[in-house]
């Protein structure tokens, strides 16, 4: 196995407006505040994966206009290696974000360039076979996860899938993955099941270890089919939940890539995450490393 982060994925732009709550259909609401962020689940796992000290890169797909130069100038600025960063001719991807009064929120994501993260190159090959994590997200076409994936699990890199946003998940996918992230949601639509301890244990059964996010209430950890453990998040104050569990991945990703036992990297993770919901928009509150370690002291 190689060494440092892969992450092949999606980069967005986030415009968050804050509301008092979702407006339902055919309703209009006023914001109370409106900003601009980088985000994507593949940019900011990635963005996570750096800060948490790991050497990191990223495989997506920007526009040629000012979004995408943002996003390159944002992975630029964390040191993430971009020389396999594909321009597309469609606009890079933009995601609608409204975050309420409980810091929950509702996205619609328009992928625009990430359309266009498609047939692996030579050189996406080489890099998928040298990393010694590769961690995936469902924001780019399913083909190119399934391809990405293959190729890493030949190398025996150790393969990570975030299943977000939910979507069913063909059985080779699963088969070459090491590591499933899922929150409850997710976890419950992929296991198919309306009960979560179900459709946990159905996929603890196709996968070696499912980690199951439960937001404010931390994580459930499986391993060889079995529940092996829960770590509890500390009690913090949420504004912003969005990228919490991109967080989570990204750091998850560095702790295994830098050695740490399973557990352990749960926990970091679950830190790292909990300093992420206590600032507003998704890459400007993810914590490095130093923070992480503090938080956990
Ligand atoms: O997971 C949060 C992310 O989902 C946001 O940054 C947004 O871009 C969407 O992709
Ligand atoms: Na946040």
């Amino acid at each position: 196995p190689g060494s440092g982060v892969t992450i092949v994925g999606s980069a967005n732009i986030d415009i968050v407006y804050g509301v008092e709550r979702i407006p339902g259909p055919g309703e209009t609401l006023l914001a109370s505040s409106a900003a601009r962020y980088p985000g994507g689940k593949g940019l900011n796992q990635t963005v996570a994966a750096a800060r948490a000290g790991a050497p990191t890169t990223f495989i997506g797909a920007v526009g040629h206009d000012e979004f995408g130069e943002e996003l390159l100038a944002t992975l630029t600025d964390d040191q993430i290696d971009t020389s396999l960063l594909r321009r597309s001719t469609r606009a890079t991807g933009q995601a609608f974000i409204m975050v309420d009064a409980n810091a929950e929120n509702a996205i619609v994501v328009s992928p625009g360039a990430n359309a266009d993260v498609t047939a692996l190159t030579d050189s996406d090959r080489a890099c998928l076979q040298s990393t010694g994590v590769l961690l995936m997200q469902l924001e780019i076409p399913l083909d190119t996860v399934r391809e990405a994936a293959a190729v890493a699990h030949a190398a025996r890199a150790t393969v990570m899938l975030n299943a977000a946003p939910a979507h069913a998940l063909p059985a080779q996918l699963l088969a070459d993955l090491d590591v499933l992230i899922v929150n409850e949601h997710e976890a419950c639509l992929i296991g198919a099941s309306d009960d979560l301890a179900t459709a946990s244990a159905t996929l603890a059964a196709l996968v070696p270890r499912v980690i199951v996010t439960l937001g404010a209430a931390g994580c459930a950890l499986y391993e060889d089919g079995a529940e092996v453990g829960r770590v509890a998040a500390p009690r913090v104050a949420a504004v912003d939940t969005t990228g919490a569990g991109d967080t989570f991945c990204g750091a998850f990703a560095a702790a295994i890539s830098d050695g740490a036992a399973y557990g352990d990297a749960a926990e970091f993770a679950t830190h790292a995450a909990a300093l992420s919901v206590q600032a507003l928009g998704a890459v400007p509150s993810i914590p490095v490393r130093a923070a992480i370690e503090e938080a956990r002291a």
